[in-house]
């Protein structure tokens, strides 16, 4: 799906060789401020990189139509933007942006249950708790049925109960429908329960997938 080769980003990150592979569901951990919302937002070029070639499906990722490309491969970031207005309008916001058909409410209450949300659609989201936005913008996500999954710490604001279902469900959905799922997380647990491929980034340290991680 994406391989990385000698890809540096100012003296953030240096990445030597790293291949994501299609349907694998890929954990990137690390300390703080090692680099990974930046190979994050490198995969969908919210940046671009300064040397070395990302290729997406075997083309160099500089070549493909940004638009086109965002609509496939999919960014949750660290700290989601919630807007004001109730879960409905919430949900539907990442296909308005990406140009997407809208669906029916029936769809956007399939999604809450899969998100273990118990709420109303014309809820306002001024009322959700920290986990419960973070779930609202984890379905946003899922609405927009993306290739490729980018997800900045998903489970950040969910107690470890809580972050376990949500983890399992987004696996589940990542594997049952052919996608492909990249999750930066804290937790180690969660990394080594759920993921095909850990890839840690050192501070200062270039990732070689080569050498082992
Ligand atoms: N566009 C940027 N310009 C300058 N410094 C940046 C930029 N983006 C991130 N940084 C810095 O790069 C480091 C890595 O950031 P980040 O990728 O967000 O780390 P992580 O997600 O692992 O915590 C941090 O020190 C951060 O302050
Ligand atoms: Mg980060």
């Amino acid at each position: 799906m994406f391989e990385i080769h000698d890809v540096a980003y100012k003296d953030i990150l240096h990445v030597k060789h790293l291949t994501i592979k299609k349907g694998n569901v890929t954990s990137i951990v690390g300390q703080s401020g090692s680099g990974k919302t930046t190979l994050l937002r490198l995969l969908n070029r919210i940046i671009s990189y300064d040397q070395g070639e990302i290729l997406f499906h075997g083309q160099p990722l500089h070549r493909v139509d940004p638009i086109a490309l965002r609509r496939q491969v999919v960014m949750l970031p660290q700290n989601p933007a919630i807007y004001n207005g109730n879960i409905r309008d919430n949900l539907l916001i990442g296909l308005k942006f990406s140009e997407k058909p809208m669906v029916a409410d029936d769809s956007l209450y399939k999604i809450l249950k899969l998100m273990k949300l118990k709420k109303e659609l014309k809820e306002n989201t001024d009322k959700l708790s920290g986990g419960e936005k973070q779930r609202v913008a984890l379905g946003r996500i899922l609405l927009m049925e993306p290739e490729v999954l980018l997800l900045d710490e998903p489970s950040s604001a969910l107690d470890e109960s809580t972050e376990q279902l949500i983890i399992e469900v987004l696996v589940q959905y990542t594997k049952s429908n052919g996608k492909t799922m990249v999750m930066v997380t804290h937790s180690k647990k969660i990394a080594g329960q759920f993921s095909d491929e850990i890839v840690e980034i050192i501070k200062d340290q270039p990732v070689n997938q080569r050498e082992g991680v």
